[in-house]
């Protein structure tokens, strides 16, 4: 920092009656270092100031030399004076020099301080007043002249120059005092032990400061697409379901969804098992206090019936080897083991499974949603990774059918800005009908396949105690692929794991184009 000026300033405020400019207490000082020093005080309310602008005389550097030796008219007078018996005219040059006696012996004339004698100058007078030294010795002092006839003399000489100065008009603040005195910026260790920190004074914030740009952070691109999705969900009156589960049994992955023990899904290609530990508890007299299940967030109008685990499990048995509710199930033995394997979740519908069983305790129409984790054991490519999220949704009621899925998917996906759908009959042992759905992608121009979705089989709802009139509708869809189609990503690997480039969707041409 340059010489601080803060104390001088309230010196100067001390000893002076009112105001004081600062042009005339700190006359050489720049007007920068003022201000800096203004601004300290003014921020402590030390000090009230206000900025004048105004204009004001400075020498140039000729009138410097002349302020400071007289004018080039004295110099030429002194000289005549000094040569007692007139100068002669063609010698003024060489004793005072040529610019000076052009200049000079023009001037002498005009204002009378000498004559022409033939070829000689004499002087009329013993003594002259040097007004031009004399005037710009007050400019230089007061940068103004009030005689305005001289002040134009000056400027016309180039004697003179006007330039544009602020001045500052600073008077005593409400906190005025004599002194300030040191700020401290740090409550250290050593002022907290020598109990200096109960005097210190410390430097007040400076909320006005803008600060050095630090840097922020940003939203996962899956995350500001899934965020899109789950206000969606809000906005149709769906709950969200508490999906911290990520390893399952094969129960809630599988047998609850009438997925036969055999089936190619479960076969180790698709499904990551668990090695340690293989294999589950059975099912506890008190799954509601079981420490692993998250507690559900979501709570019923009315008290739930018990659920019965125990049944549940039975019921889920008899239904696949036996049949049941009318259905002649699938005729296998049923391996409780394999139930009880632990496997990565390999769709959220485990989730939904687990939500529909204690909807069963108190039954009524609902809506449920989750985006979150799966698992399954693909081959790695360009489009495929063997996690991804999943976004589905269930929605129980009475009496709802298969033109009311369809009319749901066209508000939900037309709320995402897909317009154009197709349904496609396709086989999922959960659900029945099932259908494939394909959305036409304005920016593609094409048909793509979107999501899986269908009502869920009775064999699947009545095992956990569901009114046989209940229907549910459920579908899934990743989260990957409508991120990857909106931002028109060609490799998931850009998406997911330590490549992704977090500015991509400001950086990314198609979201250009929307937003233009
Ligand atoms: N579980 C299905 C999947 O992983 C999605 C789905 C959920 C289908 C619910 C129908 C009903 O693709």
């Amino acid at each position: 920092m340059a010489s601080d000026l803060s104390n001088p300033i309230l010196d100067a405020l001390s000893k002076s009656e009112g105001p004081i400019l600062s042009n005339e207490a700190f006359p050489s000082t720049p007007s920068l270092h003022v201000k800096s020093a203004l601004d300290r005080l003014g921020s402590r309310e030390m000090v009230q100031y206000e900025a004048i602008n105004k204009d004001v005389l400075v020498l140039t550097p000729e009138g410097e030399g002349i302020a400071a030796n007289g004018s080039q008219e004295a110099k030429v007078f002194e000289a005549v004076v000094a040569a007692m018996d007139g100068l002669k005219i063609k010698d003024v040059a060489g004793i005072v020099g040529k610019d000076i006696a052009q200049i000079g012996q023009g001037n002498a004339f005009k204002k009378g301080w000498i004559k022409k004698d033939k070829d000689v100058f004499r002087a009329t007078t013993d003594s002259i007043v040097d007004e031009t030294k004399n005037n710009l010795i007050k400019v230089k002092e007061t940068q103004t002249l009030s005689d305005d006839k001289a002040l134009t003399e000056l400027r016309k000489r180039k004697l003179v120059n006007v330039q544009k100065a602020i001045t500052y008009r600073i008077s005593k603040g409400s906190k005025y005092a004599k002194e300030l005195v040191k700020e401290e910026t740090d409550l250290t260790a050593e002022m907290l032990q020598n109990g200096s920190w109960k005097t210190a004074h410390f430097k007040p914030y400076n909320f006005k400061a803008k600060g050095a740009p630090t840097p922020t952070g940003a939203f996962h691109p899956l995350n500001k697409v899934r965020q899109e999705f789950r206000s969606i969900f809000f906005e149709m009156g769906f709950e969200e379901m508490p999906t911290n589960r990520f390893v399952e049994t094969g129960f809630w992955n599988f047998d609850a969804l009438f997925v036969p023990q055999q089936h190619p899904a479960r076969d180790l290609q698709d499904t990551f098992y668990i090695s340690d530990p293989l294999t589950a508890d059975p099912p506890r007299e008190d799954p509601e206090n079981d420490p692993h299940r998250p507690k559900s967030v979501m709570k019923s109008t009315t008290p739930d019936k018990k659920l019965d685990y125990k049944e549940y499990w039975e019921n889920v048995r008899q239904v696949h080897q036996d049949g049941k509710y009318g259905s002649i199930g699938y005729r296998y033995p049923w391996d409780a083991d394999e139930s009880l394997r632990l496997v990565l979740r390999t769709h959220t519908t485990s989730i939904s499974t687990y939500m529909l069983h204690k909807l069963a305790a108190n039954p009524r129409p609902a809506r449920y949603f989750s985006i979150d984790r799966v698992f399954r054991n693909e081959a790695v490519d360009a489009t495929h990774l063997a996690e991804f999220h999943q976004i589905e949704g269930v929605i129980a009621d009475f009496g709802l059918t298969l033109g009311g899925l369809i009319g749901f998917m066209e508000v939900f996906f037309a709320k995402m800005g897909i317009h154009q759908l197709r349904f496609k009959p396709a086989y999922n042992p959960y659900t029945e009908p099932s259908m494939e759905i394909f959305g036409y992608h304005e920016g593609l121009g094409k048909w793509v396949e979107i999501g899986n979705s269908g009502m869920f089989r009775p064999e699947m709802l009545e095992p956990m105690g569901l009114p046989k009139d209940m229907r549910v509708y459920g579908w899934g869809l990743s989260l990957e692929r409508p991120t990857m189609i909106k931002y028109g990503v060609s490799n998931i690997r850009e998406l997911l794991g330590h490549k992704v480039d977090l500015n991509f969707i400001e950086t990314n041409p198609a979201v250009r184009l929307e937003k233009e």
